[in-house]
């Protein structure tokens, strides 16, 4: 049952002719009203196909909402706290990347979609933990610098014959850091019949013990089309707020529960509501980083259909 703020928000949002897009680490109150839940690839596709609506509402971190815009720039993005930034994406500055072209000319960049506009301007293509794989294996040269997320460049490396070079050479996520070989462990001593699911954002020794390394989208659709009953979550926890609305018929654990992303959870019903009532903040990203990143927002979005 919807809550009274909740209402609000629905009537706002038809008022404005607004979408409300919600990343799958939001929580259940926004999960509950928003349009669209995505991994942040879903996400990007749905941004750029929004024909109908004035304004889109971005419950998710700073480097989601920026990629929307620069895909529909068209539309008005708003965001409920405009402090919602990726920590990870905050780990490699444009002058990094830079330095690293410099290194290695021959090399080509390709970056996680969590990084800085001015990084992803200096980029040749952006990839997604959901199409990573592609992206790399669409890539022509054999030196890939890659970055921030060390741990999803180790993730890719035995999976392609290409040179994978990290830069920064330390960017990770806080959160999927904070699982540990003893936490796959103990998960599957107290729930042996569950498979154990992680994201590649994880420390790779994690990884190797786990059943499956997918993307958040790639958790769900695998869990929708899996025979088994019990899954352990390796990832931000609200992943499961999802998986229970959505395939209630199956039962989940987290690897653990204090695996919560601080700045997705500084969205609020009351500041999505002031968000639409005031239309603000904004999110835009300087047109000259707009314009260098866009190649490398579309070519990803090329190599992963
Ligand atoms: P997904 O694209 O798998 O949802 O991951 C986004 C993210 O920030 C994970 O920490
Ligand atoms: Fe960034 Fe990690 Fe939060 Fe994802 S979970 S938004 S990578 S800090």
């Amino acid at each position: 049952m919807t809550t009274e703020l909740q209402e609000e928000i629905i009537k706002l949002k038809e008022e404005k002719n607004a979408i409300i897009l919600a990343h799958n680490y939001q929580p259940k109150e926004i999960q509950e009203i928003a349009d669209f839940l995505g991994d942040s690839l879903e996400l990007c596709i749905k941004a750029k196909e929004i024909e109908d609506k004035d304004v889109i509402v971005f419950c998710g971190v700073d480097f989601m909402a920026e990629t929307a815009y620069m895909l529909n720039p068209e539309k008005k993005v708003l965001i409920p706290d405009i402090a919602a930034e990726c920590p990870m994406a905050h780990m490699l500055t444009g002058e990094q990347v830079r330095a690293a072209k410099e290194k290695y000319p021959d090399a080509a960049v390709c970056l996680y979609v969590n990084s800085l506009g001015e990084a992803k301007a200096e980029s040749d293509i952006l990839c997604t933990s959901g199409n990573v794989l592609k992206v790399v294996e669409s890539i022509e040269e054999d030196t890939i610098l890659f970055g921030p997320d060390t741990n999803l460049g180790k993730f890719v490396e035995p999976h392609t014959d290409k040179k994978i070079i990290p830069i920064p050479g330390d960017g990770h996520c806080y959160v999927h850091k904070l699982f540990h070989i003893e936490d796959i462990e103990d998960a599957r001593a107290k729930h042996p019949n569950a498979e154990i699911i992680i994201h590649p954002e994880s420390n790779k020794e994690v990884q190797d013990l786990a059943d499956y390394v997918l993307s958040t989208g790639g958790m769900l659709s695998h869990i929708k089309n899996s025979d088994k009953k019990e899954f352990v979550i390796g990832t931000e926890v609200d992943l499961i707020t999802r998986l229970k609305a959505e395939i209630p018929d199956k039962t989940y654990y987290p690897l653990l529960e204090g695996a919560i992303c601080g700045t997705m959870k500084l969205h609020t019903l009351e500041k999505l509501r002031d968000c639409l009532v005031n239309e603000e903040p904004v999110v835009t990203v300087p047109q000259d980083i707009a314009e260098k990143s866009i190649n490398a927002v579309e070519r990803m979005l090329e190599a992963s259909k």
